[in-house]
C-alpha cells in the first residue's frame, strides 16, 4: 500500500511517499524559514505563494525519489485542517487534482493527529490508550489517543502556543525566526534558575495552557514595564543565555506537569510527544523523567519528524484507508 502525503498547513511545503504506514520511501521538505525571517514570523500571504510555486516540483521529486510511478499510488493524503487557510488550500487543491485526474482515493488528515503519528513511523509497538502532547508553532494540545486515528482533545492553549512563545521571546531578544532552535541552543549555556519567570497552571486539574503572561514577563524583564529600558543587543551573552534558559524551563515545567497529570487522570499505557517544539532537547530530557515518575513508556519522534513533514501525513492515512475513511472531492480546507 503506497500513500502520497501532502503537507502545506503552515510554512513547510512537504510531500512524501510512505509504504504500509511505516516505511518512508521519500519525505521532501522545503522550509520557507528564510522567506519569513525578515518579518520575525510567518507571513500568510508569502507562505501560500511559496507553496504554490513549489508544490508541483516537490510532488515530482517525492515520486522520483521513492522510485515509484503516480499510477502505483493507492491513495493521496492531505492535511486539510488546522492551519493557515491560504496555505492549506494549495495542498488540498493539489491533492484533489491528483485524486480526480488519476482516480486515486483522497484522504483528509488532521495536522495535529499527524504530528502524533510521527511517533508510529519509528516505533511499532505503541500501546493505547495514550496521552499525546502536541507542541507546535500554532498549537499546544493534550489528547487522549485511543488508537492511531482517534484522538479526544483534553486541553489546549487559551492564548499563545508553546512554539509561538519561543518565537516571540526570540524576537524580544533579537535572536530571529524561528526562535525554538536558537533558544534551545543558547539555553544550554544559561542558568535555568536565574530568573523566576511565572508558571501558569490555571485552575486545579485544568489541562489547558496559557503562555502569553510568560511572554509578557520576558518582555518586561528585557525592556522594562514601559519598554524603554536597554535594548536586548546591549545585554551580555550570559544574560541572554540565562533569560533563554529560564524562559524555556518555565514553558517545559508546565508542559511536563500537565502531561503527567493527564496520564494519571486517564490511566493510559503510554505517552506521546509531537510537533516542532518536541525537537527541544531539554523537553525531550524532561519527558524521560515523566517516564520514570509514571512508569509509562514515553515516545518522541526523531528531530526531522518533529517539525512539519508529509511522511507523518501519509503514514496516518494508511490507517484511515484501512478504516475506509475516504474523503469526497468537495473536501474543504478548515483553518
Ligand atoms: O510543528 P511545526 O513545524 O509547525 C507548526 O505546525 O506550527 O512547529 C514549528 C515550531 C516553531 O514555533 C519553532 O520555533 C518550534 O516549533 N521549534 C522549537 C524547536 N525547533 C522548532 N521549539 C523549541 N525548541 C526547538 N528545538
Ligand atoms: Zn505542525
Amino acid at each position: 500500500m503506497l500513500i502520497l502525503g501532502i503537507e502545506t498547513s503552515c510554512d513547510e511545503t512537504s510531500v512524501a511517499v510512505v509504504k504500509n504506514g511505516r516505511e518512508i520511501l521519500s519525505n521532501i521538505i522545503l522550509s520557507q524559514d528564510k522567506l519569513h525571517r525578515p518579518f520575525g514570523g510567518v507571513v500568510p500571504e508569502i507562505a501560500c505563494r511559496a507553496h504554490l510555486e513549489s508544490i508541483i516540483g516537490i510532488i515530482h521529486n517525492a515520486i522520483t525519489e521513492a522510485k515509484v510511478m503516480l499510477s502505483d499510488i493507492n491513495a493521496i493524503a492531505v492535511v486539510n485542517s488546522p492551519g493557515l487557510i491560504g496555505s492549506l488550500l494549495i495542498g488540498v487543491t493539489a491533492a484533489k487534482t491528483l485524486s480526480m485526474a488519476f482516480n486515486i482515493p483522497l484522504i483528509a488528515i488532521h495536522h495535529l493527529h499527524a504530528h502524533i503519528y510521527a511517533n508510529n513511523l519509528e516505533h511499532n509497538a505503541i500501546s493505547y490508550p495514550a496521552i499525546s502532547l502536541v507542541v507546535s508553532g500554532g498549537h499546544t494540545s493534550l489528547f487522549l489517543s485511543e488508537k492511531e486515528t482517534k484522538h479526544v482533545l483534553l486541553g489546549e492553549t487559551i492564548d499563545d502556543a508553546a512554539g509561538e512563545a519561543f518565537d516571540k521571546v526570540s524576537k524580544i531578544l533579537g535572536l530571529g525566526y524561528p526562535g525554538g532552535p536558537v533558544i534551545d541552543k543558547l539555553a544550554k549555556q544559561g542558568n535555568c534558575n536565574a530568573i523566576p519567570f511565572p508558571r501558569v497552571y490555571l485552575e486545579k486539574n485544568s489541562l489547558d495552557f496559557s503562555f502569553s503572561g510568560l511572554k509578557t514577563a520576558v518582555l518586561y524583564h528585557v525592556k522594562g514595564q514601559d519598554q524603554t529600558r536597554i535594548k536586548p543587543a546591549t545585554k551580555s551573552a550570559t544574560e541572554i543565555a540565562d533569560i533563554s534558559a529560564s524562559f524555556q524551563e518555565a514553558v517545559i515545567d508546565v508542559l511536563v506537569y500537565k502531561t503527567a497529570l493527564a496520564a494519571k487522570m486517564h490511566n493510559v499505557r503510554s505517552i506521546l510527544l509531537g510537533g516542532g517544539v518536541a525537537a527541544n532537547s531539554r523537553l525531550r530530557k524532561k519527558f524521560l523523567e515523566i517516564s520514570e515518575e509514571t512508569g509509562l513508556p514515553v515516545y518522541y519522534p526523531s528531530i526531522k519528524l518533529c517539525t512539519d513533514n508529509a511522511a507523518m501525513v501519509a503514514g496516518l492515512a494508511y490507517w484511515k484507508y484501512l478504516e475506509g475513511d475516504i474523503s469526497a472531492l468537495h473536501l474543504e480546507a478548515i483553518p
